[in-house]
């Protein structure tokens, strides 16, 4: 019942399409149910009326076959051959309705599988854009593109067929059982009486193959997970001569998966012969019945051919129950995983939204405490405080892994403090619309992200209309214009990423900073930024990025002190802890952590410049 709600969930404003067709789809196999009636009017009615010379002339009994009588020639010997057409073509007219019922039932439920599919392929993406990034650092790609392909495509194969089919199989039941039970109700019930076995079979069946499927779902996510990490990490893989490794890492991983798929296929070698010899047992059951009523004149001859064929009918739907059994365990494995992204809880981007209205940049951290998991041995934020002014431009340095970044993620509410409170401008950010603060922050990260389209388009990634002017400003203020006009082939139009120019690290670089230049934001933050350029360019960044950064409150992460000695203020980190703060000179002056650094970097460029001399 629950799959079925979160089914017609899917299906939102379709349903009623769905419903639709359903009565087409009922209305051609009631149609249908006519066709076995010309049988029997046939053998019971034209050819014993044929064989007693005409002598044998019975009226009509049911409605149905009186309905029949009234639109067919009368009983007249020198007549039969117009009666036989008559009835071919009754059964061909009946024939080519049901042909149209059925098809524009299968159409209607085809076309509105296909709308409500897209829309769930649209709900799912723009969901996971707003799950946090909380919940991606812990979800691998590989398994989330599964789930929106794989996954989408098992639920659309059975919505678009199995949904009608499971309409068709109950119509084609019910109204082949009444029609057999018009007949002869005793008889009619022998008809059905191993059904029940089947029916429990397949309730086990589904029960077993839901279980299997989902293994097998799991071990095809690593695969995926296997393949994308691996497509990301090419590189690294072939430094490392690896290949052999991922290759059986892949060959183990897609043998476990197929050790899952022997499984499915083991089940099925079970259950579908021994449900195909349960029907195959009803309806030999059923013929002998047929047999001993005709001979205790309980049914005539075409009643009895009648009734054959409506056994046949009925058999239909339940060889059909167990592939339906089996498609709807893989679609209940594929509707959880489908849902369990739905069901995480995305963002909150509720708060105080002020449009365009900037920031004065103002920032408190007042004992801000953090963890990214619980249980940690070691805080990776110690309940650290400190003030900026705004327009102040503020170093952080410290130790790799010491919290620089995470300082960022909370501050743009990638993740909320475990205690303590962020303010900016005097206000916790908590009040501020997540939407609204992000869009005021200008952040260059730590890893150079590019997407595969232009270079123009990448710069202007804040605001794709932007005039061509604007981003040749911001890639000379990046110092990344020269390169684009001299060295990339289509200039600003160069497609970049995995379909077009790769770019070095620096130069990827580059193209981010004058990405978040183009935004004008009122905080900038530059996560270590200028580590992979020389010193030359970053002397060059460096001065575009000052001439930018007036005014405004800036945040610069760095390893070098050359690169942040010129800050109003440096806020030392070691270990979640904010050890020392204040200017070069204050730091030098205090003899700590910040000299010892300032020392070892001093004496590693002097040892360099002289190696160069000599
Ligand atoms: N998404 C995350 N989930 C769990 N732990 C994390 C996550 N990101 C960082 N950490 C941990 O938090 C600590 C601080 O990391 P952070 O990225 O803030 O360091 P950093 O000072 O920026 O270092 P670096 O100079 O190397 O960039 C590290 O010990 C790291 O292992
Ligand atoms: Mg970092």
């Amino acid at each position: 019942m629950n799959y079925l709600r979160k089914l017609f969930q899917i299906l939102g404003k379709w349903k009623v399409h769905y419903i639709f067709s359903g009565l087409l789809l009922i209305i051609s196999i009631f149609i249908r149910m006519l066709q076995p009636k010309i049988l029997q009017i046939t053998v019971d009615k034209v050819i014993v009326y044929f064989q007693s010379g005409g002598k044998i002339n019975t009226v009509p009994e049911d409605s149905v076959t009186k309905f029949l009588y009234s639109v067919i020639p009368e009983m007249k010997v020198d007549n039969l051959s117009l009666i036989l057409i008559s009835l071919g073509g009754i059964f061909l007219i009946i024939s080519l309705l049901r042909g149209i019922f059925a098809f524009s039932g299968s159409a209607i439920s085809a076309s509105s599988t296909e709308k409500a599919i897209k829309k769930l392929r649209d709900k799912l993406f723009a969901h996971i854009q707003a799950l946090p990034i909380a919940y991606h650092s812990k979800t691998p790609t590989g398994e989330l593109i599964q789930r929106c392909t794989g996954d989408v495509e098992a639920l659309r194969k059975f919505a678009a067929t199995q949904v009608v089919d499971v309409i068709r199989m109950c119509a084609l039941f019910t109204g082949a059982f009444l029609m057999m039970a018009s007949i002869n109700l005793t008889y009619s019930l022998i008809a059905i009486l191993f059904i029940p076995l089947i029916f429990i079979s397949s309730i086990l069946f589904f029960k077993k193959e839901r279980i299997i499927w989902a293994e097998h779902e799991k071990k095809q996510d690593q695969l995926s997970i296997t393949v994308q990490e691996n497509l990301s990490g090419i590189r690294v893989v072939k430094a490392f001569a690896k290949e052999n490794f991922e290759i059986e890492k892949f060959t183990k991983q897609n043998e476990e998966k197929r050790q899952w798929a022997l499984k499915l296929l083991k089940l099925h070698r079970v259950f579908f012969p021994t449900t195909d010899f349960f029907i195959h047992f009803q309806i030999a059951v059923s013929v002998f019945a047929g047999g001993y009523f005709v001979l205790h004149n309980q049914l005539t001859v075409g009643e009895y051919t009648a009734f054959y064929s409506y056994s046949m009918l009925v058999a239909w739907p339940m060889r059909r129950l167990g592939q339906l059994v089996s498609d709807l365990g893989m679609t209940t494995i594929a509707i959880d995983r489908i849902f369990s992204i739905l069901d995480s809880k995305q963002e909150n981007y509720k708060g105080e939204d002020f449009k365009d209205n900037k920031l004065k940049g103002e920032i408190e951290f007042k004992d801000v405490a953090f963890n990214y998991e619980e249980n940690e041995k070691q805080r990776v934020l110690n309940r650290i405080s400190f003030k900026i002014k705004a327009g102040e431009k503020i170093a952080l340095l410290g130790p790799t892994g010491a919290g620089k970044t995470t300082i960022i993620s909370l501050l743009m509410r990638f993740f909320d403090p475990d205690s303590g409170e962020i303010l900016i401008d005097g206000k916790d950010i908590k009040s501020y619309s997540k939407e609204y603060l992000r869009s005021r922050f200008g952040v260059v990260l730590q890893k150079p992200f590019l997407f595969s389209t232009t270079i123009k388009n990448n710069i202007a990634y804040a605001d794709p209309d932007s005039h061509i002017e604007q981003v040749i400003k911001a890639a000379k203020a990046a110092n990344i214009h020269d390169i684009i006009t001299e060295v990339f082939p289509d200039s600003y139009e160069t497609i970049v990423g995995e379909k077009g120019v790769t770019l070095s690290g620096g130069q990827k670089q580059r193209v981010t900073i004058a990405r978040t230049l183009m935004k004008n934001p009122d905080i900038l933050i530059f996560d270590d930024s200028t580590s992979s350029v020389d010193s030359e360019t970053e002397f060059e960044i460096q001065k575009a990025m000052r001439s930018l950064m007036k005014g405004k409150t800036a945040f610069i992460i760095a390893h070098r002190i050359t690169s942040i000695q010129d800050c109003d203020r440096i806020i030392v980190l070691d270990k979640g802890n904010i050890i020392e703060e204040g200017t070069h000179e204050e730091l030098i002056m205090h003899n700590g952590f910040y000299k010892k650094i300032y020392d070892i970097q001093i004496s590693i460029e002097e040892e360099i410049k002289a190696e160069t001399i000599y």
